[in-house]
């Protein structure tokens, strides 16, 4: 592929941001700054498909924002922004509306958990969700999207939508001269958007409650004690840590004793995550201990590493001046890039401009 590596992540201003956010996605956000330009998106428009009117969504979106520069992103040499100020977003969404399928939204696991029973009574901007995704990544042809691992099916219908595009198009495509070398299995077609690449790895691309080790830890969870918010105070997390469910074996000697055991695989999994370490690496330190003594050790690291990241959110979060001032400068350089690949668009689909 020629396209030029570009990495893009959103995130949701609904509620308050949890570990399965921090560690499954703003980690690695971090983590890619030094080898890739990146963009860092508040989905502001996409928050609009849980709940219409909201009270608060300027605040909740900039407390996102401030959760992003809280762990470490840096706004001058990356680009941070929320979705609506570029409206080249909701532009392309809606041409992708034209290329999808209703039955590729229909098969979406997060379009029937969200819309539920009632399905013909949910809104006609939840089942189309995965389209506004797909241009959100597709407007600036990013190459690379760090994601935890309930977003894998979305981005596989991100590559469905630019394939089908780039299939769609190909003619207009190549009399325009604006496509590149795009490989979609054996063959490699000139393409206009890339396949973009899902980035889902390490030890906690999918945070379980500390309820329930076998349902995701989750913004929309009633019982708080199932997640540890980025705001939660050093004894809010100690405590939720101490409460969490488990069984009542000892952890187990080796990495296939955790098979089975969803709440002891997912304190694992998030203590080596907070570690920077791996599973087997934990339960080479821990193994044959009883909870009682593993608990403490994970609700002082989570501390450790939690504490300066919320304080620095709620820092960040109280400048509404500096967090504004940090989204339209983003904004500006988004809309830039967005509206780049929008003339080009515009001109392979047709409409006529200028
Ligand atoms: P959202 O706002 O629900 O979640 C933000 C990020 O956090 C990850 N995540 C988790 N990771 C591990 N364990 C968990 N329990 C857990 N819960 C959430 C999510 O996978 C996500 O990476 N549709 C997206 C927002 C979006 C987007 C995009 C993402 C809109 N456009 C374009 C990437 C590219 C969402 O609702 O994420």
């Amino acid at each position: 592929m020629t396209f030029k590596p570009l990495v893009f992540s959103g995130v949701q201003p609904t509620g308050h941001l949890h570990l399965g956010n921090y560690l499954g996605a703003l980690r690695k956000f971090v983590a890619l700054q030094d080898s890739h330009d990146c963009i860092y998106c508040v989905v502001d428009l996409h928050s609009l498909t849980a709940t219409l009117v909201h009270d608060d969504l300027a605040d909740q979106t900039r407390a996102i924002t401030a959760a992003f520069l809280a762990s470490g992103i840096d706004p001058q040499k990356h680009i941070v922004f929320n979705q609506s100020r570029v409206p080249q977003h909701a532009e392309l969404a809606w041409i992708f509306n034209c290329v999808a399928r209703i039955g590729w939204m229909n098969r979406m696991t997060q379009f029937k958990d969200k819309a539920g029973k009632d399905r013909e009574n949910a809104s006609l901007g939840l089942l189309a969700y995965p389209s506004l995704m797909a241009a959100d990544i597709l407007v600036y042809r990013a190459t690379h999207v760090p994601v935890g691992d309930d977003q894998k099916q979305h981005l596989e219908l991100t590559r469905d939508i630019a394939a089908k595009f780039n299939n769609d198009f190909s003619r207009r495509i190549g009399e325009l001269g604006v496509g590149q070398p795009v490989e979609m299995g054996e063959e490699t077609v000139n393409g206009f958007f890339p396949l973009t690449e899902p980035l889902i790895e390490g030890p906690a691309t999918r945070v379980m409650s500390l309820r329930d080790g076998t349902r995701k830890m989750s913004k929309s969870d009633p019982s708080d004690l199932s997640r540890i918010n980025l705001t939660d105070d050093a004894d809010q997390i100690a405590r939720k840590i101490k409460k969490a469910k488990t069984d009542p074996e000892p952890l187990p000697s080796d990495l296939e004793g955790l098979a089975g055991r969803p709440e002891a695989e997912n304190l694992v999994g998030i203590y080596a995550a907070l570690a920077d370490t791996t599973r087997a690496a934990v339960i080479g330190d821990f193994g044959g201990r009883q909870f009682s003594e593993f608990k403490p050790a994970l609700a002082e690291l989570a501390v450790e590493k939690l504490a300066p990241v919320s304080a620095e959110m709620r820092r960040i979060t109280a400048d509404h001046a500096y967090v504004d001032g940090v989204l339209r400068a983003g904004g500006e350089r988004a809309a830039a890039l967005a509206e780049a690949t929008m003339r080009d668009v515009r001109d392979i689909v047709g409409l006529l401009q200028g």
